[in-house]
């Protein structure tokens, strides 16, 4: 799969995903995430990729223009121009800001869709996709019309950018790529795969300050063990998020 993602804090994204489960499927060839630089694609000598809001108001607006342009890049695998370049030959695009056909294109903004784990397996079935990160009081909206055909959060709190949204959206799609996580880590036996949280998990040492381990994890009785993991996911579920229950919204799609 690739992913690629705009922003203008390509340094910010760049060293967590060079770590971790993410920096091995990417040296392992099968996740391609590539960073641009929002500024790229920039036409002023201070590249400014915001101004002030029609109507006034505080606060500063990004730009619908610069944003297309690097979309249309992005989505042509067009070079950026450079910044201040003269462009003297238009490429040919093949996907414009407004077609239907342009690619998976994902704006992170706390108006979104909320991601979830059925969200995060439905674009883990994506050939490729994009991600807009946003910044400042907020995009113009012709950004939300012509550039993003999903708007996603994720969660209802406030933050500064997208970049931190990006970073939860990739390690959540990319550790679902088949070969991403090995055998004993699979994706197929945890929380939320069949809606529900994960049961408790236990190692040696037997005691911690005199807390112990539960007989059954000892017994050596497999049914019993599997009996026990089911009955404590489902408490421990409706103690903690009756809402995953309550409307079996189970995120298994
Ligand atoms: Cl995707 N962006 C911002 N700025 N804030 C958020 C968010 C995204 N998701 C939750 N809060």
């Amino acid at each position: 799969m690739r992913i690629d993602v705009l922003t203008i804090f390509p340094e910010f994204l760049a060293t967590p995903l060079e770590v971790s489960v993410i920096g091995r499927a990417r040296t392992d060839g099968l996740l391609d995430v590539r960073l641009h630089d929002l500024r790229e694609w920039t036409l002023d000598r201070h590249r400014s990729v915001d101004d002030a809001p029609y109507g006034g108001g505080a606060g500063m607006v990004m730009r619908a223009d610069v944003w297309i342009a690097a979309a249309e890049s992005v989505w042509n695998d067009v070079e950026a121009p450079g910044h201040l370049a003269e462009v003297d030959e238009t490429p040919e695009l093949v996907h414009v800001a407004g077609d239907a056909d342009r690619p998976r294109t994902i704006l992170l903004t706390p108006r979104g869709r909320p991601l979830d784990q059925e969200l995060a397996r439905e674009l883990a079935a994506e050939e490729r996709i994009v991600i807009c990160c946003g910044r400042y009081e907020g995009i113009d909206e012709r950004v939300h019309d012509l550039v993003a055909t999903d708007e996603l959060s994720i969660g209802d709190y406030v933050l500064a950018g997208g970049e931190v949204a990006a970073l939860v959206l990739i390690e959540a799609v990319g550790r679902l790529l088949p070969g991403v996580l090995g055998n004993a880590e699979s994706s197929q036996d945890e929380s939320f795969q069949d809606g529900l949280l994960e049961y408790p998990h236990y190692t040696r040492p037997l005691t911690v300050r005199g807390h112990g381990v539960p007989d059954v994890l000892r017994s050596g009785d497999h049914g019993a063990v599997e009996r026990w993991r089911q009955e404590q996911s489902r408490e421990l579920t409706e103690r903690r998020r009756p809402d995953l229950i309550a409307g079996e919204s189970d995120g298994t799609g």
